[in-house]
């Protein structure tokens, strides 16, 4: 029940750090997989990797989630090369990294951040669901998992980056977490609404992610972590096959938190 043999599955933002994660995950359960990402945007190295490895099951395609026009030619695109899709993955999403940007206080941030972030996000993850809606329908049903935050219940914890030398202060942006608090109730609207269509979606919330984070970091974010430590790329890939196979066939509308306990202490 956890094999996707035969499918097709689709993964948004899929050049990044976890979209690979993704890919990889639903490429070994069996699927055939459409990695989507901005036009000239740079497949990572994990990316690079799995086409090379998995020629035929895994093809790139050009495709802004933000333009209907783009996502409708993404949708076309993929159906030819492999048939309807039956998972998708909505995992394009931005945020602000802590680093050498630009930081504001919070009375200075300006609007135009915060509205790129709810137009990717937000209106990016609903359009991509509505673009391919149809491939759906013609699969026979499907799965669809939209990737989370845990931003989207709790507030980001400031302390986790006072050790950083910057003035002002780094502050993760505020429209991150509200970002993500739509998306997972999107997914109930979703879920209530496709149900009839034997669409199920449901949110992947992963806690924070070990990658090129500095050290005073870690430890600090590990000490709020029950389990102790960050995710591991590797800890993400059963939620993920668990969500787009038949193992989660009665689960829908709902968030799995993937965050070590962070957010039940
Ligand atoms: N990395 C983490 O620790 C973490 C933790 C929790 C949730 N997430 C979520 O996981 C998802 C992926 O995060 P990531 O760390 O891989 O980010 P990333 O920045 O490494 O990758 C995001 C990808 O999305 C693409 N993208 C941006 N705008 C797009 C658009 N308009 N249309 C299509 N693609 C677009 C980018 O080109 C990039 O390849 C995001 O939704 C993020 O919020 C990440």
């Amino acid at each position: 029940m956890f094999r996707l043999d035969g499918r097709v599955a689709v993964v948004t933002g899929a050049y990044g750090k976890l979209g690979p994660v993704w890919v990889g995950a639903l490429l070994d359960a069996g699927a055939r997989v459409a990695a989507l990402d901005l036009e000239g945007a740079k497949p990572s190295p994990p990316l690079r990797d799995l086409q090379a490895r998995r020629e035929g099951s895994l093809q790139l395609f050009a495709c802004d989630v933000t333009s209907r026009a783009s996502l409708n030619a993404a949708r076309a695109a993929v159906e030819d090369a492999f048939g309807p899709p039956s998972v998708l993955v909505n995992n394009a999403g931005i945020d602000q990294p802590p680093g050498p940007a630009q930081t504001y206080r919070i009375d200075e941030i300006p609007l135009e951040a915060c509205r790129r972030i709810l137009e990717v996000n937000v209106l990016g993850l609903f359009q991509a669901t509505q673009a391919f809606l149809p491939a759906f329908r013609s699969a026979g049903g499907g799965s669809i998992v939209n990737i989370g935050s845990l931003y989207a219940g709790v507030s980001p914890d400031a302390r986790l980056y006072e050790h950083l030398p910057l003035e002002p202060p780094f502050l993760k942006p505020p429209m991150y977490g509200a970002s993500k608090s739509a998306v997972s109730s999107l997914t109930r609207y979703l879920a209530t609404h496709l149900a009839s269509d034997r669409v199920r979606v449901n949110t992947l919330i992963p806690g924070g992610v070990l990658g090129a984070q500095d050290e005073e970091f870690k430890r600090k974010f590990s000490d709020r972590v029950p389990l102790g430590r960050l995710a591991t790329l590797s800890d993400l890939v059963g939620p993920l096959v668990f969500l787009a196979s038949d193992a989660s066939s009665y689960v829908t509308g709902h968030d799995l938190l993937v965050d070590g306990g962070f957010t039940a202490w």
